[in-house]
């Protein structure tokens, strides 16, 4: 298979939409390309039929990420966009609880999902009858969930963050609030290392984890740096704290790609979903990629087809439980207000 990194759009002119085949022509076989380019041509047409536009996660599968994506980001830039995007439909090339974040910042924009059973193993972990029994255990202690949680897991919080801003979020409540404690809900290891950022405040974890990045261990770290000398590491914070230790550098997915953008090292890894480095490396020919491989089932779930099949049935649209939408906006927008 040819590196499209290497290669100008002209080799690939016997193809249909060459300039697009040359950005994942190192993942995708020549003679799969016409059936997918068919789906792309399927869905471009489907989106300026419905003024719609397709947000996706950093995490979409390469045939996905560099094709019919028109903004791409981590959770954080998906939230914002979700709020700013001028069009009648989003579709969320991502998973549920993130269309269901766009749906709250965008509740009059049809919101679509193209497989209701992407999941999460964070969202799944806690519930809004948890949170509950934490404010009885844990009276006047402020409430910060990850955006990676329910709609009714957001109504019941005071604030959500992301892995992009989590600091900046547990240092604000902690001052407005006049507090040194925050429940900090569900992610174990977010909130571990965040910690390590915040000595001053106590962070009371819950037990979720990332089925990915809990997979990583400082031995799988120890091993690479040995097999490729020189390797720079670059660690996502749900990855276990110990790992995150032994990494160079740790942040949000858009952070990584922004430190590969910036620093340009000659090797990487990026320990996280293993589709991120696919789409990082698309720009960035010179940079040698050490790949280890862990996919997220829930990402995974998103395909081209199932997108064009959203987009001609306008199905899955989002829907909130009108009991809790108002109260989950509002966790969400005090997220956005902090700058
Ligand atoms: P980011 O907000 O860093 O993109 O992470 C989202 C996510 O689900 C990571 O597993
Ligand atoms: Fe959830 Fe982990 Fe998949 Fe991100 S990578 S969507 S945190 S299961």
């Amino acid at each position: 298979m040819l590196d499209a990194r290497l290669v100008p759009d002209s080799a690939f002119a016997g193809l249909p939409l060459p300039h697009l085949y040359a950005r994942v022509s190192g993942h995708v076989p020549a003679f799969e390309w016409p059936a997918i380019a068919a789906d792309v041509a399927a869905i471009e047409r489907l989106k300026r039929e419905r003024n719609a536009v397709i947000l996706g996660h950093n995490y979409q599968a390469p045939e996905v990420f560099n094709t019919v994506a028109d903004i791409v980001g981590d959770s954080l830039a998906l939230a914002r966009e979700a709020v700013k995007v001028d069009a009648d439909v989003i579709v969320l090339a991502g998973v549920h609880f993130m269309a269901e974040t766009a749906k709250l910042l965008s509740p009059d924009k049809t919101v679509l999902i193209p497989d209701a059973e992407a999941g999460c193993s964070l969202a799944e972990s806690i519930t809004p009858a948890d949170i509950r029994l934490l404010r009885q255990r844990y009276p006047g202690v402020p409430v910060v969930t990850y955006v990676n949680t329910s709609a009714a897991v957001k109504a019941e919080s005071d604030y959500c963050c992301t892995s992009g801003n989590a600091v900046k979020v547990v240092r604000h409540v902690a001052r407005e609030w006049g507090v040194d404690r925050i429940l900090m809900l569900p992610d174990e290891y977010l909130a571990q290392n965040v910690q390590r950022e915040v000595p001053e405040i106590e962070l009371i974890a819950w037990k979720g984890h990332c089925e990915v990045h809990e997979r990583f261990t400082p031995q799988d770290i120890r091993d690479l740096r040995e097999s490729h000398p020189g390797v720079v590491v670059l660690a996502h914070p749900e990855c276990p704290p110990e790992v995150v230790a032994e990494a160079d550098f740790a942040g949000s997915t858009a952070a990584m790609a922004d430190y590969v953008d910036a620093e340009r090292p000659g090797r990487v890894v990026l320990i996280t979903e293993c589709s991120m480095a696919d789409n990082v490396s698309v720009a960035h020919p010179e940079i040698e990629f050490v790949r280890p491989c862990n996919l997220c089932p829930h990402m995974r779930r998103i395909t081209l087809p199932k997108i064009r099949t959203a987009l001609e049935t306008m199905s899955r649209a989002v829907e909130i439980d009108p009991a809790v939408a108002d109260r989950a906006r509002a966790a969400v927008e005090r997220m956005l207000a902090i700058r």
